[in-house]
Order: structure tokens, then C-alpha cells, then sequence
């Protein structure tokens, strides 16, 4: 039977180059989604799959992410005092157990594979989730309780996986498939960015993994790869490459990069038309605003 996970890895170390200057004097992972940190988003999908603890992979300039898991009593005072439960509840949500939240620093930035392994000595020789909280996926039920079932089922690493277009492998860990099961696919190797005339598929690997103990281990023993960078992909493939079953997990839900400004935007508009408070007003404006402008664009085409 496969071992229960229950600590997830954040690699939050990056620098956010492509949200300069906002990413000037705050980390990436604290920009919202209308009103909730990205991070927030991972931290909440973690806790449906069953993690409790959450360990994150930080580096300078990233102390806000901790001020913002701390507790804030002074605001809960103030909160309490004007009776607003509401946002105390809201509040107190974003609060961690304590000690359920460790942070360490990756003190060179030599890639996503080096930032997991500087966790190490946090887990015992037990099963870990990663989650890369630029990827934003939307689902009923969380992309990583689907993993966690997946893993449960197959007892194997479980990376989850998305068809890309053929000239975006290079942006991605790309699939090499040995047998295409439907939602669950078994693989044979892991490429890292392969260009679209040598990857071996278009099955891309999305940033959730359920890893075992031993692509801990390899990520030890791992070369700088592609990028000159310690790559986590490289880690998983020498699983394979030892006779240990690794799959790809064809998630539901729609996945937002929002790593890219193009990505962030439509997250932000998907998340807005979907709240309770703001949806209705803000997709009334979104069809107003679209059909306005496409009128004015026609008429100064026209005239
Ligand atoms: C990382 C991984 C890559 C994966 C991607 C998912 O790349 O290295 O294998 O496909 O995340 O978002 P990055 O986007 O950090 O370059």
C-alpha cells in the first residue's frame, strides 16, 4: 500500500523578472488573483489533498511570504472590535498551525531541481508532494486530491500532465508515453524543454508532482541540465531509467500559467467571474466594455 503524503514542497525562490517592477518589492507568489496571494491558492489546494506540512524553498526578498502566513494580531483586535466576523474568519484562515510551515533558503539559483533537494532534510524517507504555485488550476476538486487518489491507486511518482501544442514543448518537462490509459498514462522517460522536432510527445508535465523518496535521492546525484540548471525532470527520469514506475495524471480543471502576465490576467478574469460578489457585475462590464470598443474599432476602421 502506498504511503499517506503529507508534506508538500513550494519552490517560491524565483525572482518574478517577468512582473518587474512590482516584483521590485514584492515576491511573485504575494500577487493577487483578485484578493488572494497566488500562494494562497496552493497552500488551500494542498490542505484538501491532506498536507500538513508545508515546506517552502525561499530566497532573499521573499520575507513577505512569511509575514503573510504569520498570525496578525492586531488586526484581528481591530477586526474583532468593529464586529467584522467576516473578515476575521477570512483572516484566520490564511493563519498556520505552528510549526505546520518551514522555510529555507536556496542560496544559488541553479534550478527547480536544486530548490526541491534543498528541502531534503526536512522529510523522513517518506512520499512528497511538489507544488509550483504558478501554475493555478481550477477544479471542483483540487488537482492535488486527485493526485493523491491517483497515487493511491498506482503506488508510483504521479506528475500531473496537459496536451500542449507541439511548438510549446520547449517550455515544459515533456512525457515520453509507454502506455496511454486515459487519465493515467505510464511513461518510460521525461525530456526538459525538448525542442518540438525532438519531443517525444505533446504530453507536458503541469507544476503538481507526487514524488518518492528516491527522486529525492537522485536530485543528489543530478548534472546540471538543460539551462545549466539541477532539474527535477532529469531526478524523475532516472526513476524510470532504474525500473521504477513513474505516470503522468491527465488532471480535470483548467490551468492557468500564471508565470506569464497573459496567463495572470486571465486567471484573474476567470476567478472574478466566478465569485458570488463581483461575477455578475464584472462579466455585464467585460461585455459592455468589449462591445463598445469593437464598435469603436469598426467605425474608425470605416470612417
Ligand atoms: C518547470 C519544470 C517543467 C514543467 C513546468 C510546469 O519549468 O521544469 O518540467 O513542465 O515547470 O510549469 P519552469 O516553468 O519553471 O521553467
Amino acid at each position: 500500500m502506498s504511503r499517506k503524503v503529507t508534506k508538500a514542497i513550494f519552490p517560491v525562490a524565483g525572482l518574478g523578472t517577468r512582473f518587474l517592477p512590482a516584483t521590485k518589492s514584492i515576491p511573485k507568489e504575494i500577487m493577487t488573483l483578485v484578493d488572494r496571494p497566488l500562494i494562497q491558492y496552493a497552500i488551500d489546494e494542498a490542505r484538501a489533498a491532506g498536507i500538513k506540512e508545508f515546506i517552502f524553498v525561499t530566497s532573499r526578498g521573499k520575507s513577505a511570504l512569511e509575514d503573510y502566513f504569520d498570525h496578525s494580531p492586531e488586526l484581528a483586535q481591530a477586526l474583532r472590535k468593529k464586529g467584522k466576523t467576516d473578515l476575521l474568519d477570512l483572516l484566520e484562515d490564511t493563519n498556520m498551525d505552528s510549526g505546520a510551515i518551514a522555510y529555507i533558503r536556496q542560496h544559488k539559483a541553479l534550478g527547480l531541481g536544486h530548490a526541491v533537494w534543498c528541502a531534503r532534510r526536512l522529510l523522513a524517507d517518506e512520499p512528497f508532494a511538489v507544488i509550483l504555485p504558478d501554475d493555478v488550476i481550477m477544479n471542483d476538486k483540487p488537482c492535488l486530491q486527485q493526485m493523491v487518489e491517483a497515487y493511491a491507486e498506482t503506488g508510483g511518482s504521479v506528475v500531473a500532465a496537459m496536451e500542449v501544442p507541439t511548438p510549446q514543448t520547449s517550455s515544459y518537462g515533456i512525457l515520453d508515453v509507454e502506455d496511454d490509459m486515459g487519465s493515467v498514462v505510464s511513461i518510460k522517460g521525461m525530456v526538459e524543454k525538448p525542442a518540438a522536432e525532438d519531443a517525444p510527445s505533446n504530453l507536458a508535465v503541469i507544476g503538481r508532482y507526487i514524488l518518492s523518496p528516491d527522486v529525492m535521492r537522485n536530485l543528489g546525484q543530478t548534472q546540471r541540465g538543460v539551462g545549466g540548471e539541477i532539474q527535477l525532470t532529469d531526478a524523475i527520469a532516472k526513476e524510470m531509467e532504474d525500473g521504477r514506475p513513474v505516470y503522468g495524471f491527465r488532471f480535470r480543471g483548467q490551468r492557468f500559467d500564471c508565470g506569464s502576465k497573459i496567463g495572470f490576467l486571465k486567471a484573474t478574469v476567470a476567478v472574478a467571474l466566478e465569485r458570488a460578489d463581483l461575477g455578475a457585475e464584472f462579466g455585464t462590464f467585460l461585455e459592455d466594455y468589449i462591445d463598445q470598443n469593437s464598435l469603436q474599432h469598426t467605425q474608425t476602421k470605416a470612417g
